[in-house]
């Protein structure tokens, strides 16, 4: 029988894709969402791409008493991966209070649920984030984490910080963080991918916005950052590789192949690009003209980081394939799908 696999957050973005990937690899999936920032509709695109209808309930993991209430019914689950959670750096410093208590509480209320019904595995979503501005460039696992820049950025270290210490009190549990660099690109079916409500706060869903016409122009938040072309540099990771080490992730746990119980692992692709090298990217990629323009640099963001992949390369055997080409175009492809052009 196939493993039974929870997803939190499993109809969002990065989760959807992770779903894909877990069904296509032979797991049973139970997603739980309470479609703040998604939509139902993901489950039949899931369905049209693997065949397979998730398991799917609504409700909010930040409820004490309906999370509980789920792990009473839903039995046999072998592993948890844990996505659902507010992600919106801006809103995080106006609502602090909403971030912290969405994102910790719910952690919080499954790890109560896994001791009780001795579920072992979990897999966290975390961020670069925690590392804020490194001094050394590129960052490996042992990268000092410094104060976060946002509430949102805050959530993702304390969230580590509280499964350090749950699995450091209960031997039974394991679990892996995963460290996203900057998550992009959509499923090479265009049926999932990114969805932003309202204006997109995030570079690669506000160029696919404005070149679909949603948007006038793009703003370049910065030319005089210290990088060769005075804008600020991330790395961009296709989606569908993120899912991947998901699945690998999950494995690692299951086949106890782990060398401690609590593991982290830096995802991203080990190459820093500019946003006058995405922006450029995709117009080659595409063949789309973009309007953009430079504007002040944007409150709160560091001037460049990118990973050092060694760790996960060489423990969990993976590796970043998709190229950046491919990754905007598929970027550009789930947005003309959505908006309906041809
Ligand atoms: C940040 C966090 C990331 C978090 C994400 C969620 C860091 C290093 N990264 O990503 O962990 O998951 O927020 O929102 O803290 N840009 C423009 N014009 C735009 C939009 C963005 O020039 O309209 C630029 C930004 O200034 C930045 C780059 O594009 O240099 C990427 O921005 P974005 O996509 O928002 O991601 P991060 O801020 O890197």
């Amino acid at each position: 029988m196939a493993d039974l696999i929870m997803v939190t957050g499993g109809t969002g973005y990065i989760g959807s894709h992770t779903v894909v990937e877990l069904q296509q690899s032979g797991f049973e999936v139970v997603i739980v969402d309470d479609l703040s920032n998604s939509g139902i509709e993901v489950l039949d695109n899931i369905e049209k791409i693997t065949g397979t209808r998730p398991l799917f309930e609504q409700f909010d993991l930040a409820d004490r008493d309906k999370t509980a209430d789920f792990f009473a019914r839903n039995k046999g689950i072998k592993a948890i991966i844990h996505f659902a959670a507010y992600k919106a750096v801006g809103e995080s410093v106006q609502k602090p209070l909403a971030y912290y208590r969405n994102n910790l509480v719910s952690l919080i209320n499954l790890l109560d649920n896994q001791i009780k019904y001795k579920i072992e595995n979990i897999v966290f979503s975390s961020s670069c984030t925690v590392y804020g501005q490194p001094d050394v460039l590129p960052v490996t696992e042992q990268t000092p984490r410094k104060d976060a820049e946002s509430p949102y950025g805050n959530t993702k270290r304390i969230c580590e910080d509280i499964l350090h210490d749950t699995i450091a009190a209960n031997q039974q549990l394991k679990g892996i963080s995963l460290r996203y660099f900057n998550p992009v690109g959509a499923h090479p079916s265009a049926l999932i991918g990114e969805l932003p409500l309202g204006v997109p706060q995030n570079l690669v869903p506000f160029i696919t916005q404005t070149a679909a016409g949603l948007r006038d122009e793009l703003k370049v938040f910065g030319n005089d950052y210290n990088t060769p072309d005075g804008s600020a540099i991330r790395d961009y990771i296709h989606v569908v590789d993120l899912a991947k080490a998901h699945v690998i992730a999950i494995e690692r746990l299951l086949k106890a192949k782990n060398k401690t119980n609590y593991e982290v692992f830096n995802l991203g692709t080990g190459t820093g690009l500019s946003v006058l090298e995405i922006v450029k990217g995709f117009e080659r990629a595409t063949g789309v003209k973009l309007n953009y323009r430079i504007v002040e640099r944007r409150a709160g963001d560091i001037e460049k980081i990118w990973a050092d992949t060694t760790y996960a390369n060489n423990e969990l055997g993976w590796k970043a394939e998709k190229g950046l080409d491919e990754t905007l175009l598929s970027a550009w492809n789930w947005e003309k799908k959505v908006r309906g052009i041809k």
